[in-house]
């Protein structure tokens, strides 16, 4: 049987979800919601039924059995709850809230005994990037022995642009800009996918490059990060150098910022195990395979990791859900990890402010609870 899949929210990114559900033989697409003049015609173009509200949906004979969320931030906590209540699974695009407390009542919502059999997933999507699942696969198989530390760059140049109207709360701090709520945050969620849960950083802030006012959001620093495993990172973020050191340039993933001109060269991210070391994107493994012993005074062995089959990370990620909604997956990232990244990002800045570490609780809920 095939599982029902509506579309809430039919903006940019909520079309590219219903042809991932268009595409696959396990899901059907039952209908699109969206309460703006445009959104019924969207829904005629994808052929699918249309309705104004998700209360509307719920009452229709099209209620589906799961929905995929791409609604502005600050309606993704009330949009999850209102579809989860009526006993829907719910896809939630990222970021899983604007706040970290309609973050925690959405988590305390979902986990509640009478919707425990209900499936929340947050689509922070980059974790079926290929270059992703290659380095994943690297660390799991343990081609890199014991992983000791990380290291990361997610450094590019905004143009003025950017900022302009109707972008110029990406100026605004109170408004959510800046560099880490923006953008930072999608490095962490690779790095708690890769290493499991940051629990302490300390952070120091860039130079300001920009005019202020208008510009009082953050522009970059540079992290040290401590993970529970013991693993430890140093991150280096900046939105105002020109530099292809960025995941978006070193994969291409996003089809406005073009790709390095000189491909795999521009690195990210830097990985050091007890065995051997690995770079992304260039999927370089280094190592003492095949010699007499580890050691400095020998050459390096270096192989290159093949990049796995090219699948859109939307249908991977939809496949994902579908299997996670069948039982024979745990969902990579949960509601929790939506809401770990946040809480990070929200240390890192704590940590810019006040120059001192901020230590983050493994138990999520831990604040809400006492
Ligand atoms: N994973 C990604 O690559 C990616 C990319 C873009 C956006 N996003 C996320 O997806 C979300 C949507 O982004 P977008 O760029 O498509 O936004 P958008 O503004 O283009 O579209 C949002 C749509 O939601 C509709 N909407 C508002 N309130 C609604 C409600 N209560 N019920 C149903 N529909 C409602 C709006 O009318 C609009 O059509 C954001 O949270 C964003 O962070 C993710
Ligand atoms: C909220 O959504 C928009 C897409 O509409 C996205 O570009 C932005 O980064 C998100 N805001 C925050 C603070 O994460
Ligand atoms: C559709 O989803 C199923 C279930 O996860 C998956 O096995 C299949 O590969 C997907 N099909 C496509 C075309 O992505």
């Amino acid at each position: 049987m095939s599982l029902k899949v509506a579309i809430v929210g039919a903006g940019l990114i909520g079309p590219r979800h219903a042809q991932s559900v268009i595409s696959n033989s396990s899901t059907e697409l039952t209908a699109l919601v969206d309460p703006a003049p445009t959104g019924e015609a969207t829904a005629s173009q994808l052929k699918t039924n249309y309705y104004h509200t998700v209360a509307a949906l719920l009452a229709s004979t099209h209620r589906p059995d799961a929905a995929i969320v791409c609604t502005p931030n600050h309606t993704h906590v009330p949009v999850a709850k209102e579809l989860l209540a009526g006993g829907v699974h719910v896809l939630l695009e990222k970021p899983v809230s604007d706040t970290l407390e309609t973050g925690r009542s959405l988590l305390e919502f979902a986990q509640a005994p009478e919707r425990a059999h209900l499936k929340l997933l947050v689509g922070h999507h980059r974790r079926f990037n290929p270059y992703v699942r290659a380095t994943k696969s690297v660390l799991d198989r343990g081609s890199l022995g014991r992983p000791i530390a990380v290291n990361g760059l997610w450094t590019l140049y905004k143009p003025d642009a950017y900022f302009a109207p109707p972008g110029d709360w990406r100026a605004s701090r109170t408004r959510g800009g800046g560099v880490i709520p923006i953008n930072l945050v999608h490095d962490i969620d690779l790095m708690h996918h890769l290493f499991g849960p940051i629990v302490r950083v300390q952070a120091e802030r860039t130079l300001p490059q920009r005019p202020s006012p208008p510009h009082d959001a953050d522009e970059g620093a540079a992290l040290t990060l401590r993970f529970a495993s013991g693993v430890v990172g140093t991150f280096l973020v900046c939105d105002a150098t020109p530099s292809p050191h960025n995941f978006e340039t070193g994969t291409g993933e996003n089809p406005l910022i073009p790709r390095s001109p000189t491909g795999d060269g521009s690195d990210f991210c830097r990985i050091f195990g007890s065995d051997a070391s690995f770079s992304v994107p260039d999927l370089t493994r280094w190592s003492y395979d095949g010699r007499l012993e580890k050691s400095w005074s020998h050459p390096l062995t270096v192989d290159t990791i093949p990049l796995p089959d090219d699948a859109a990370p939307f249908d991977l990620q939809l496949a994902h859900f579908v299997d996670v909604v069948r039982g024979t997956a745990t969902p990579s990232c949960s509601g929790e990890d939506g809401l770990r990244a946040l809480i990070v990002c929200e240390a890192v800045q704590k940590a810019m402010q006040t120059g001192q570490p901020v230590e983050i609780d493994v138990d999520l809920l831990a604040q809400s609870k006492s």
